[in-house]
């Protein structure tokens, strides 16, 4: 034991010793070792080698979006039932079919835009990821909290994350440079009427909704399928959101109030409890619909395609460790079980190149035998090696010296169906266009008229005070596409804009704000 150590005894309790990754006892964790006291320090202190190199590299790379999060443990129980009907003849996915069946889930809520760190009151959309552990292998459902997006097209992806994301030059988020993408993708204004009223700051992560956005299918036995939307509605915990200025007082003293409103309720035993709803649509083009039933800007009408409830999630047991579990989760729109398909929704088509993709990168190759992502049930492939293979993925009493398929020896075989394969037919061009029922503004129109008006006036002010900053143009888009949605809409902005700009000339105060005195700066001014 070393000299230098205050009023701390060694360990005698051998599971309580300090060990190094490589199981020596470590007797001074607190000198490293150096000729004299005085130094110089040698190179062989393996202890404090393995100690620093570790260190050095703790962090991953985070998320590339919804870096910001919160996850907990929890389970799914199914009512055996998709509203008053039985499950079967909509989908054989087995964690739906029996009432009281119980899942077990892990699920990680997120804000999108800001770093690892970034206060959880900024306006975002939040994330609302669930992994289901089920017989059959394991369901993602990686969903936001709003129930539409703000692009229907994958390519557009990275650019409008550029957009949103702080400017690469000053790093500082610009409502300029989002207006900017906004104004020129028509298509996000209705997600742009939820996001900056009310329902763009959700008070925490317990009482906010969630919805998987994207259109999917469900398969029966016989392979024929409908198209699906997943939607998560708070139970006892209710909904609410926050006012900008609420949020900026909770901000003023709390910068990590959602991660921490969700641990301390779980630890109390406040249990938050979401029931699981879809919205049901045969499978085809509905041409008598406004809309596309693949496109992720729109919502379904509810009194045409009402949500059925078909479970319940309860979140009852908080992480062990952050890191461990939180960080390296990783979910992704591909990972469905048997009787759960994909729709031709583009947008999901690229979400689901993207997910595994970067974590590959981000987690690292065997991602998916970690504790948190591997599935509970049966896993048993031919990929083997890669950084951090933990164990080769063999079945029990499978032959060691096969590691592919097919094989005579004793090597891993196919699985026998469960149902008939859903095969769609394609007869069309191979193209580049866009849906033809863009109606880009109708619904936004609905949305604004359905708001009450403390929703309706926080909309209008916060477009107001995040317009004032833009270049003319700009702004003029944005009016037009408001207006397009609702006359009075658009109006109040257009208003809302000539009374900030008329207040500004009185108090002096030319410059609307910071993208304007940035575009000064780089010499180019703004009309
Ligand atoms: C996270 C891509 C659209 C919800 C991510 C990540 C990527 C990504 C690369 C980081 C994943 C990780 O590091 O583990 C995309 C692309 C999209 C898209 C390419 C469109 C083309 C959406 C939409 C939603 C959504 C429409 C909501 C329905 C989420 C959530 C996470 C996430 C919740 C965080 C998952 C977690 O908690 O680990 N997305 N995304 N994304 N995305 Fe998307």
């Amino acid at each position: 034991m070393n000299d230098n150590k205050q009023g701390a005894a060694g360990s005698d309790t051998p599971n309580q010793t300090l060990t190094t990754r490589q199981g020596h006892p470590v007797t001074d964790n607190q000198n490293i070792r150096t000729v004299g006291n005085r130094g110089p320090s040698t190179l062989e202190n393996y202890h404090f080698i393995e100690k620093i190199t570790h260190f050095d590299r703790e962090r991953i790379p985070e998320r590339v979006v919804h870096a910001r999060g919160a996850g907990a443990h929890g389970i799914f129980e199914a009512y055996g039932k998709v509203g008053d009907e039985p499950v079967a003849p909509y989908t054989r996915a087995k964690l739906f079919q029996e009432a009281g069946k119980q899942t077990p889930v892990f699920v990680r809520f997120s804000t999108v835009i800001h770093g690892a760190h970034s206060p959880e009151t900024l306006r975002d959309p939040r994330g609302f990821a669930v992994k289901f552990y089920t017989e059959d292998g394991n369901w993602d459902l990686v969903g936001n909290n709003l129930k539409i997006f703000f692009i229907r097209d994958p390519l557009k992806f990275p650019d409008m994350v550029h957009a949103f994301k702080p400017d690469p030059l000053t790093n500082v988020q610009d409502m300029e440079r989002f207006f900017d993408f906004v104004s020129l993708s028509p298509e996000a204004t209705h997600m742009v009427t939820f996001l900056l009223s009310p329902w763009g700051i959700p008070a925490n992560y317990r009482q906010m909704q969630g919805s998987g956005v994207n259109t999917y299918k469900w398969v029966n036995q016989n392979g024929e399928a409908v198209l699906v939307k997943y939607h998560w509605e708070p139970l006892k915990q209710g909904i609410k959101n926050l006012l900008q200025s609420e949020a900026n007082e909770v901000q003023a003293l709390n910068f990590n109030h959602a991660t921490l409103d969700l641990y301390q309720a779980i630890e109390a035993g406040d249990y938050p409890e979401w029931e699981l709803r879809v919205q049901l649509m045969t499978d085809g083009e509905h041409p008598e619909l406004d809309f596309d039933p693949l496109d992720p800007t729109k919502l379904w009408p509810p009194e045409q395609f009402p949500f059925l409830p078909v479970g319940k999630m309860t979140l009852n047991r908080n992480p062990e460790d952050y890191f461990t579990e939180v960080e390296q989760a990783s979910f992704g729109t591909g990972v469905l079980v048997d009787g759960l398909d994909f729709s031709d929704d583009k947008l999901l088509q690229g979400r689901t190149f993207s997910y595994s993709d970067t974590q590959r990168h981000r987690v690292g190759t065997n991602y998916l035998q970690l504790p948190i992502n591997a599935p509970k049930t049966h896993v048993a492939t031919n990929q083997s090696g890669g950084q951090m293979q933990f164990s080769p993925d063999r079945a029990e009493g499978q032959n060691p010296h096969v590691n592919y398929e097919p094989s005579s020896m004793g090597g891993l075989q196919e699985a026998v169906k469960q149902g008939s394969d859903h095969e769609p037919h394609y007869d069309a061009k191979l193209t580049r266009q866009k849906l033809d029922r863009a109606n880009d503004f109708k619904q936004a129109g609905d949305t604004f008229r359905a708001f009450d008006s403390t929703e309706q006036d926080e909309l209008i002010g916060n477009l107001v005070g995040a317009l004032s900053g833009c270049k003319n143009d700009i702004r003029e888009r944005m009016i037009s596409y408001f207006t397009q949605a609702d006359a009075d809409y658009g109006r109040r902005v257009s208003e809302g804009l000539l009374h900030a700009d008329q207040s500004r000339t009185l108090s002096g105060q030319s410059n609307p704000g910071l993208a304007v005195d940035k575009a000064k700066q780089l010499g180019h001014e703004s009309d």
